[in-house]
């Protein structure tokens, strides 16, 4: 089953499973806490088998340690149970039943870490890709100078529809939101990702970015956290559509004027940044649409010139020196 997976999941598989046949004591479980899994459960009873049962452990695990006397035998048929019992099955059947886990699916590890910025606002660190999800010179600071100067700026008092690539923490989303207040935009806002972060992750983020937190109240800034799949009006000039989904699997079925672009990077997530993913979301582009982006590297602007763009390096934000904004062309 491994060769399915990259290098660093394969890693975390073996990491996790390690996690999983080691003694379990408090601190392995909350290691555990930060992976999404999807995990394949065989429990073998003294008198029946039970195969396959899919176990997707997606929540911080803050219960422990659960008493098993609330998940009888077999889980199979508790499936709302299942992602909070499953780790105290493993826990005490090593004992009373023989369980043995595979990781079928290596989702990704969340870290709850909030670590602050230059410019005193937060961001989150993730450990599996080791990057951060925006500038520790000053998240807020690098997200409105590429997203709000550069690209929503552009625009006003006219209907907008926004396509973000990697949602994340909704910061450029909630900053969006913000701004367009005084722009007088109606905007439609699409956010793309694969991986969306909890609330419990959410809302102390909100709380240390007091750009965001003195400007939006708990209600609505929940809005950006919760509610997947389904467009939500958060005003009657902001709706929003956060859509759980793997970028490569994405195909948009409407026009944008505006893409933000905010994937890792191209070193640790060069799929992400490929022609042929580019392609499909610049072909969504309306003609003289924008596509801003942290990234100035020289083959991602050789990729949109080839796609029909008119690149422009653009002054960076503090720490970065030239970030890219790029005009449909209009004859395309
Ligand atoms: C640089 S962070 C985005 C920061 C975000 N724009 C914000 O304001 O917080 C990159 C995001 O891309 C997401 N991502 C990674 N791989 C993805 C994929 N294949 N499809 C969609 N999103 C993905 C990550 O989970 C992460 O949230």
């Amino acid at each position: 089953m491994l060769h399915f997976f990259t290098k660093k999941q394969k890693n975390a598989i073996i990491y996790s499973n390690q996690i999983f046949s080691n003694k379990h004591t408090k601190n392995t479980y909350k290691k555990i806490s930060y992976y999404h899994l999807i995990v394949r459960t065989q429990i073998l009873c003294t008198k029946q088998t039970l195969h396959a049962t899919f176990v997707h452990i997606s929540l911080p695990i803050v219960h422990y340690p659960l008493p098993i006397v609330h998940y009888p035998l077999p889980i199979i048929h508790y499936p709302l149970s299942i992602i909070h019992c499953s780790l105290s099955i493993i826990h005490c059947s090593l004992s009373i039943i023989h369980c043995s886990l595979s990781i079928i699916h290596y989702f990704c590890p969340v870290n709850t870490e909030i670590i602050s910025t230059g410019d005193g606002s937060c961001t989150l660190r993730n450990e599996y890709f080791g990057e951060t999800y925006h500038s520790i010179n000053g998240a807020v600071a690098e997200s409105m100078h590429i997203f709000i100067n550069l690209g929503l700026r552009s625009f006003s008092k006219r209907d907008l529809n926004i396509l973000e690539i990697g949602y994340g923490t909704g910061l450029n989303a909630m900053l969006t939101f913000i701004e367009n207040q005084s722009l007088g935009n109606k905007i439609f806002y699409h956010g793309i990702e694969k991986f969306p972060i909890c609330k419990e992750t959410f809302m102390p983020f909100v709380v240390h970015t007091p750009d965001i937190a003195s400007k939006i109240n708990t209600d609505i800034a929940l809005q950006f956290c919760d509610g997947w799949n389904s467009e939500i009006e958060i005003s009657p000039t902001f709706h929003l559509l956060k859509q759980n989904i793997d970028f490569e699997n994405f195909v948009p079925d409407r026009q944008y004027d505006l893409i933000y672009f905010d994937a890792f990077s191209p070193d640790t997530q060069p799929e992400m940044w490929t022609m042929e993913n580019l392609r499909r979301i610049i072909n969504s582009l309306v003609p003289d649409g924008i596509f801003v982006t942290y990234c100035c590297k020289g083959i991602l602007k050789q990729t949109l010139r080839d796609l029909g763009m008119i690149v422009k390096r653009m002054p960076g934000p503090k720490g970065k020196r030239h970030v890219i904004r790029a005009t449909k062309n209009i004859a395309q």
